[in-house]
């Protein structure tokens, strides 16, 4: 029922259907045909009741990081029927996965029109926070708010972490952001919270070519700190341990960390655990005692080369809803 549509005639010929229809908020004629106009060139998503269009939601690019809802608009006997929510629901998956970190929306403030105030509420409850409201953006009678909402949740990041394998900057990463990373790898998940990951942070430059020269074949050679995954087994009950599972997730929590914090990096586990155990020799340098394994390492650095993205498999392909099979 919701559609990307890319004609940009048919963009127009919708958002003038819609928005005509819609005159409490579209009043002045001026604004709606500039409304109109500029929907031909922007993302567009258009909802359908039995082949008519519904409503309508687009996007503009407003900065670098940033997309705007420019307008969106739903036919009045349609209100209250999720569509608004199914068209911004399109609009938020397309914004963070194109990478973007923020999306905002502009509207007259609540307690100036009853009209407005049920558009507040509706952004307010997809998620909009408000970010400040501007007293004559437009005019008097009308204060523009600001609402922002951020992509760079777990989710947004999730989407657009991939293993880097290039070459790093020099820049040394500082401490702090060093210290988030390997938060997020102890506040992940683990079984029966048998905390069975440890982990030493690598920033010191002899130690971390000490490292690297036992790394053959080279990887993470440019690297400016890394971060070796460290793991033990603990039973969470009788003989079932999860360590393996663990320190999977305390990995993943890491690398969206990494992302988020502007660095990339890569998993290297069957690198350093192969046959030639070069896992073993990371631990001597390190001084790791017996009962722990050195599981991965994870470099830290920013990238100088283009991240090469992977062909991963359609979604249909690998995901089903209610019964495997059905899409
Ligand atoms: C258990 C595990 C071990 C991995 N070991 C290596 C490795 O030794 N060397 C490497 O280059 N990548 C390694 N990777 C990264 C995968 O190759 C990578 O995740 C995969 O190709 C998908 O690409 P993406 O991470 O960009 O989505 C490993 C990943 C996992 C989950």
């Amino acid at each position: 029922m919701i559609r990307y549509i890319e004609d940009p005639e048919e963009r127009k010929h919708i958002s003038r259907e819609i928005l005509e229809s819609l005159t409490e908020w579209f009043e002045i004629e001026e604004n709606r045909e500039r409304y109109i106009k500029e929907s031909a060139g922007q993302p567009f998503w258009a909802a359908f009741e039995e082949e008519k269009p519904a409503g309508f939601l687009c996007l503009k690019e407003t900065g670098k990081e940033t997309m705007e809802l420019a307008v969106m608009g739903v036919r009045k006997d349609q209100h209250r029927n999720g569509i608004g929510r199914k068209l911004f629901a399109a609009a938020k998956e397309y914004a963070t996965l194109k990478g973007y970190s923020f999306i905002q929306v502009k509207t007259v403030r609540s307690g100036m029109y009853e009209d407005y105030d049920r558009t507040n509420e509706f952004y307010k409850s997809v998620g909009f926070k408000e970010l400040e409201v501007l007293e004559d953006y437009w005019d008097e009678a009308n204060p523009c708010q600001i609402y922002v909402m951020s992509l760079k949740s777990a989710t947004g990041v999730i989407n657009t972490r991939h293993s880097y394998r290039g070459k790093y900057s020099s820049d040394p990463v500082p401490e702090s952001d060093l210290r988030i990373i390997a938060t997020a790898g102890l506040n992940a998940p683990s079984g029966c919270n048998k905390q069975t990951t440890d982990l030493v942070v690598v920033n010191d430059k002899a130690v971390l070519d000490k490292i690297k020269g036992l790394i053959d074949p080279p990887v993470a050679a440019t690297a400016p700190a890394m971060i070796v995954v460290l793991s033990r087994r603990i039973n969470a009950y009788r003989d079932k341990c999860f360590a393996t599972q663990d320190y999977s997730a305390a990995i993943e929590n890491m690398l969206l960390a990494i992302v988020e914090l502007g660095y990339q990096s890569c998993w290297y586990e069957g690198h350093i655990t192969d046959d030639d155990r070069i896992c073993d020799k990371i631990a001597e340098v390190l001084g790791v005692p017996g009962e722990y394994g050195v599981v991965c390492i994870l470099p830290v650095g920013k990238a100088l080369d283009e991240i090469k993205l992977p062909v991963k498999k359609a979604f249909e392909e690998r995901v089903s809803f209610n019964r495997f099979g059905d899409k």
